[in-house]
């Protein structure tokens, strides 16, 4: 028991020293495409309520097809939530929730 809780420190400890503490370190591709398939995010987590094609609805969700959102407003939505909807950042990290929220724009009709 006791070691579980030391690995779990040692994780959060290196989670916090990971490259999101270092704002201008230079390192990260801000402008480089993702490296995360936002596609596959899309599918796992957001199929639910809001369908293969982003138009299923289900609890309330937003149309992506027909949605005017801007990407840095949608990757603010996805992170913290709103209403109905989950906020995500506690599952994905940042490179994941702009990658589907770049491939959300993709579904625009
Ligand atoms: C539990 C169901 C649910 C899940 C899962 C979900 N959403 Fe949503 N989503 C909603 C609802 C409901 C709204 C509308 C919120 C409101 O009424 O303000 C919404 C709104 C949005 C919007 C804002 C659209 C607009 O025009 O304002 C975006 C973008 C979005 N979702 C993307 C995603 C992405 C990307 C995922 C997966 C990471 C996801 N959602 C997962 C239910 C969900």
């Amino acid at each position: 028991m006791k070691k579980i809780i030391v690995l779990s420190l040692l994780a959060t400890l290196a989670f916090a020293c990971g490259p999101s503490s270092s704002d201008k370190g230079g390192s990260e591709p801000s402008a480089a495409a993702p490296k995360v398939d936002g596609e596959k995010v899309y599918k796992t987590y957001c199929v639910t309520c809001h369908g293969l094609y982003g138009d299923m609805g289900a609890s309330g969700a937003f149309n992506l097809q027909t949605s005017a959102l801007p990407v840095e407003e949608r990757i603010s939505v996805i992170a913290n939530g709103r209403k109905a909807m989950t906020p995500f950042k506690d599952l994905l990290n940042e490179e994941k929730i702009k990658a589907v929220a770049e491939y959300t724009m993709t579904l625009k009709k």
